[in-house]
């Protein structure tokens, strides 16, 4: 079975990691890697590759940035294209980016399977784009890999069939696990970054919500000058984020602020390091939230809700908003507790869901 395994962007490459080892293993697998391009730059994209040890790519389809409906309709336009060339059993997609809905779009309608990796989450807040493409991704996948229980109860409560749902723990968990000691190994970032562990704080932000619009971005910025007054915040990033940023007319005010650290985009490694020693994390990163319950730092999410709530009611994750205020507070209560939070992991995300997967896929093989 010819299993082409999608991925477009940053996290997607986390993801996609532990399962091309998983299913290289196994003899009735081929797996194929196809990148759309959605992300293009090194340290986006070809880092990770190298960093997680993935072969490079098998193609590349090269789509790079456009507003969501051409992004979207070049990469079903190469895919298709792809296909027409490729013959392919199954198409396995992770997460939520247009690279996803995408490819399980053109794949469904040439009838082939599509495996949903990262099925069920929800944030049931339309305004996000990754909602969209996380519904319609799971409302046309025949297999649904779920990382959390929620999940199963949000794809049965929509009408999936539950012997099409497979609760298999979490694919970017598999990642941490097996890389988290190289990256742990690398004490030096620290030291070139003047940092000391859990004296400071990391910052990501990405989402549209947060970055595109002046009043969102103006209100983290209030609570940033703040709480960088207590703590060195570093803030690797995104480059979404660095164009916006001036797009807005924010970018004086942000270098402004002392203790606020902008730094480029970070490779896994030396970002798993970062995040691991930091005394609290503050993102708008699905993966980052994840992340960090594992580690057990603590994390505020900067949105109103989250697709993750296991990250909550299980980890370390706490999901604070937007509002200065409200950001601040939440910090301080952070800043002002002794003990780090305990770091038990929710059940399955133990490294070896990729393992899970590929299992079932071998038996829908077979
Ligand atoms: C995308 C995903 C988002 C995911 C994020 C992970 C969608 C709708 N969004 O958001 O769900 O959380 O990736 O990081 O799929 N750019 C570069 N270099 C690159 C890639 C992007 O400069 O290598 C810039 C371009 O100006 C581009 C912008 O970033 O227009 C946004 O890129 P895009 O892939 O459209 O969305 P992201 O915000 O990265
Ligand atoms: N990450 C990274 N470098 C950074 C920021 C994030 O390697 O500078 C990693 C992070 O550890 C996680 C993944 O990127 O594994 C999360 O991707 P992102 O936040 O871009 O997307 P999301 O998870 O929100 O879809």
């Amino acid at each position: 079975m010819r299993v082409v395994l999608i991925a477009g962007a940053r996290p997607n490459f986390v993801k996609i990691a532990p399962l091309r080892d998983a299913l290289e293993t196994r003899a009735s697998v081929e797996p194929v890697i196809v990148h759309t391009g959605q992300h293009y730059d090194d340290i986006m994209s070809a880092a990770f590759f190298r960093e997680l040890s993935i072969p490079a790519a098998d193609f590349n389809l090269g789509v790079g940035s456009a507003s969501h409906a051409i992004q979207t309709a070049k990469i079903m336009q190469s895919f298709d294209r792809f296909l027409d060339d490729h013959p392919t059993d199954l198409v396995a997609v992770v997460g939520d980016v247009n690279s996803t809905v995408a490819c399980s779009l053109t794949a469904v309608k040439r009838r082939i399977p599509v495996a949903h990796v990262e099925a069920g989450l929800r944030s049931f807040d339309w305004s996000m784009p990754e909602e969209i493409n996380r519904v319609v991704t799971d409302a046309v996948s025949s297999l649904l890999f779920t990382p959390s229980r929620d999940a199963d109860e949000n794809l049965l409560k929509e009408g999936r069939p539950r012997e099409a749902i497979h609760f298999v723990g979490n694919v970017m968990v598999d990642t941490l696990l097996k890389f988290r000691e190289r990256a742990l190994a690398n004490e030096e970032l620290l030291f070139n970054l003047n940092l000391t562990p859990r004296e400071y704080a990391v910052l990501t932000l990405h989402r549209p919500a947060n970055v595109d619009e002046r009043g969102a971005f103006e209100g983290i910025l209030g609570a940033l000058e703040e709480t960088a007054e207590e703590l060195p915040i570093v803030y690797p990033m995104h480059p979404r984020s660095v164009k916006t940023l001036e797009a807005v007319g924010l970018g004086d005010r942000a270098r402004s602020i002392e203790g606020l650290r902008l730094t480029p985009p970070m490779g896994y490694l030396d970002f798993i390091m970062l995040e691991a020693n930091a005394r609290m994390v503050m993102t708008d990163s699905g993966g980052v939230q994840e992340e960090t319950t594992v580690l057990g730092v603590p994390c505020l999410t900067l949105r109103p809700n989250t697709e993750r709530p296991v990250t909550v009611t299980e980890g370390t994750n706490r999901v604070v908003g937007t509002d200065r205020e409200a950001i601040v507070s939440a910090a301080r209560e952070v800043l002002a507790r002794e003990e780090t939070p305990s770091a038990e992991a929710p059940e399955l995300w133990d490294g070896r869901a990729a393992e899970r997967i590929a299992r079932i896929l071998e038996e829908f093989a077979a």
